[in-house]
């Protein structure tokens, strides 16, 4: 086959399109083919490599991994290093201080660039400000920040000192984040009065002081009795809208006050390898938030080899943007660890894409001259809902190299987002991990791997994973079954915070000494992943194994859908049946009339992906929809859309981004499903 030519056997939704790097890629990658080989030849001696490399060690550590106390690794046991020196100083005693660190874009349009020695200086005098606090080494700091520079610098902050951070997003709730606090016994929260969203000042410090209590609840001893459930001391609050906000004096102080009477000079405190770095609480199957913790050199080894390797990162020359918030794992890996550790200079945005005008992220690149763009493929489907005329009016040129995370991407998404984005020219990484991973696992190498829209591909070298049957046996290229690691690896969880048996249960029971991920995967013809989306979005429908994400693939491969979201409903005759959300694009929309309304639409999907997949994934209803139900951090929960489609109550919706939707999606049922 030759480039360019879909091939129609190879996947069901026509992406069998490769795409070779270009020889001018490969001849400046970072990657090297012999990375592979290196790793397999001696997978622990090209870590410890990667480890002394990557970082600067006070002192060297002399075993690489103990598995002894399995399923809890031990990286580099006995070295010692600090994190915050890794992503900072160093870089300033290398010369680098003048380099920018962070290009800040506020949503208003105010900004900031703050290069390594300025940073140097306000993550030392924030390090002394927590310690005049009383913050030691261990204790635990929550940050409820927005998406502005002082959320880095509370990171590093708590990072220099040796305590361990726990980011809980903005956009959480009073009660989200009281849980967290109680959970992880924190003694400081760092906060701000508020924020901008979406051309407004949202307020977060009426959260903090909802979660944290009265003040007579506060202050006083930290024993983990206080009947709120909190243990936290004191408030650090950063002035960055200047709304007003109700103030316990003696519990909350100014930020600005306390960095402003604190030196600029304050030694890294070394720390072991092993020492936790932060929390960060993610869902799982049961209500209970799970307070994921990681630890220092093997996280940050494994961010800064992935940084350096899948996002072919010069810190000299390029401007790195990760759109994701730092509330999550990825702007914890690939915000603050990964590219400062590497001495990048990035950009971060407060808002959203929308504000002012839709092609805000695109003036955003333009205006930086971002070279490598990392982000979700929800917020690739939503620019491709709203057309390509809006990034085609910004000079996109300084784009070299694209990157996907967080949810399969489908084909029609990825070949969308390197053609109008990437200029029909860029590498496109969709890169596989989780919470739990640290860092990135699975995602082509750019510079050796030909992409290929809707795989991560491979495992990188020095990562051990496989797709297993239900007892646990690697399937043969051509089928699913689950995705698995199958050995540790640096940047992996070391348990659940003050849940160690939840730990063993969760990853590691379903398949014995082996790490279970949730995910669904299937090895193509030539032994590449694809990720099928969360095992328990998986269908069964009259014993047919279906993946919710191969059919919603399905539908947004037709031109006239912009996002779908498919699920499987509960159905008398067959078990379960598919029942499809779709959001049609806009120039679609305005011509609702030619391609006509409701029952027409709903036939030619249906018939399109029996065309592409078979009839058996046939949805049995498809809804037109305007919005889909999504968490803030951009997920759709198909949980709530099973409640539509079974027509049950819908159930808890405080975790969605704009709660009015599922009102919306309701109403849309009350029409007659179309045949
Ligand atoms: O189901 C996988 C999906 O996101 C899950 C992890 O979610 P979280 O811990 O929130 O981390 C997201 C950012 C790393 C995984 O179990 N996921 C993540 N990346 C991909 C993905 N699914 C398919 N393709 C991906 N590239």
């Amino acid at each position: 086959m030759t480039h360019g030519e879909p091939n129609p056997l190879e996947s069901p939704v026509g992406a069998g399109r490769r795409f070779p790097p270009s020889a001018e890629f490969t001849a400046q990658a970072n990657a090297h083919p012999e990375l592979q080989a290196w790793a397999a030849a001696d997978r622990l001696g090209f870590w410890a490599d990667q480890a002394r490399q990557l970082l600067s060690w006070g002192t060297d550590f002399t075993e690489v991994l103990d598995w002894s106390a399995a399923p809890v690794a031990h990286w580099f046991g006995d070295g010692r290093l600090n994190a915050c020196y890794n992503a900072v100083d160093r870089h300033v005693e290398a010369g680098h201080g003048d380099r920018v660190a962070l290009h800040f874009e506020g949503e208003p349009g105010d900004t900031r660039t703050i290069t390594y020695a300025e940073l140097q200086r306000e993550v030392s005098r924030a390090a002394n400000a927590l310690v005049a606090l009383g913050v030691q080494t261990g204790d635990r700091v929550a940050i409820y920040l927005p998406m502005i520079p002082e959320a880095v610098i509370a990171m590093l902050a708590c990072a220099r000192i040796g305590a361990v951070h726990s980011v809980v997003f903005g956009g959480f709730s009073a009660e989200a984040l009281r849980t967290r606090i109680a959970d992880a016994q924190a003694v400081l929260v760092i906060t701000a009065d508020g924020g901008f969203r979406r051309g407004s000042a949202t307020a977060l410090k009426p959260a903090v002081d909802e979660a944290v209590g009265s003040p007579a609840g506060a202050v006083g001893p930290v024993d983990g009795a206080d009947h709120r459930g909190t243990t936290a001391r004191n408030v650090l609050v950063v002035r960055r809208t200047g709304q007003d906000i109700a103030w316990t004096p003696g519990r909350d102080v100014w930020w600005h006050e306390a960095l402003e009477a604190a030196s600029d000079v304050h030694e890294p405190v070394l720390v072991g390898s092993e020492h936790p770095l932060f929390i960060l609480y993610t869902s799982g199957t049961t209500g209970k938030p799970k307070g994921i913790f990681h630890t220092t050199g093997g996280y940050l080894t494994q961010c800064a080899y992935t940084h350096l390797n899948v996002f072919d990162l010069k810190a000299e020359t390029d401007v790195f943007w990760c759109t994701a918030d730092v509330g999550w794992v990825t702007g914890h890996s690939y915000v603050v660890y990964g590219p400062l550790v590497n001495g990048a200079t990035q950009v971060i945005y407060e808002g959203t894409p929308d504000t002012p005008t839709k092609g805000r992220w695109w003036d955003i690149v333009s205006k930086y001259g971002v070279t490598i763009l990392y982000t979700a493929p929800t917020a690739i489907r939503t620019c491709m809902k709203w057309g390509e005329d809006i990034p085609g009016g910004y000079d996109l040129s300084s784009l070299r190299l694209l990157g996907s995370v967080g949810e399969p991407i489908n084909p029609e998404a990825w070949t969308w987002y390197r053609r109008v984005i990437g200029g029909d020219r860029t590498p496109v990484v969709d890169t596989w991990w989780q919470t739990e991973t640290g860092a990135i696992m699975i995602s082509p190498l750019p510079g050796i791997s030909s992409g290929k829209p809707g795989s991560a591909q491979t495992p990188l070298p020095g990562i051990a994973a496989d797709v297993v049957d239900e007892e646990a046996h690697p399937v043969a290229n051509g089928s699913g079954g689950y995705l698995v690691l199958t050995e540790p690896w640096p940047a992996m969880l070391r348990g659940i915070w003050g849940d160690p048996q939840r730990y063993a249960d969760t990853y590691w029971s379903r398949f014995p000494g082996i790490y279970f991920a949730g995910d669904g995967a299937k090895k193509d013809a030539d032994g590449d992943i694809w990720l099928l989306g969360r095992v328990d979005d998986v269908m069964n429908v009259s014993g047919h194994r279906l993946s919710t994400t191969e059919i919603e693939s399905a539908l947004v491969s037709h031109p006239m859908v912009a996002e779908a979201a498919v699920v499987g409903a509960s159905d008398e005759t067959t078990g379960q049946a598919v029942v499809a959300f779709v959001i049609l694009r806009a120039e679609y929309l305005d011509r609702a009339d030619e391609i006509g309304e409701g029952a027409d639409v709903a036939a030619t999907l249906r018939a399109h992906v029996t065309k592409e997949i078979g009839p058996i994934a046939k949805p049995r209803t498809i809804l037109v929809v305007n919005e889909l139900p999504k968490t803030r951090s951009g997920k759709i929960m198909r949980r709530l859309l099973r409640d539509v489609a079974e027509h049950r109550t819908v159930g808890d919706v405080t975790t969605l981004a704009d709660s009015s939707v599922m009102d919306l999606i309701s109403e849309g049922l009350h029409t007659p499903p179309p045949t």
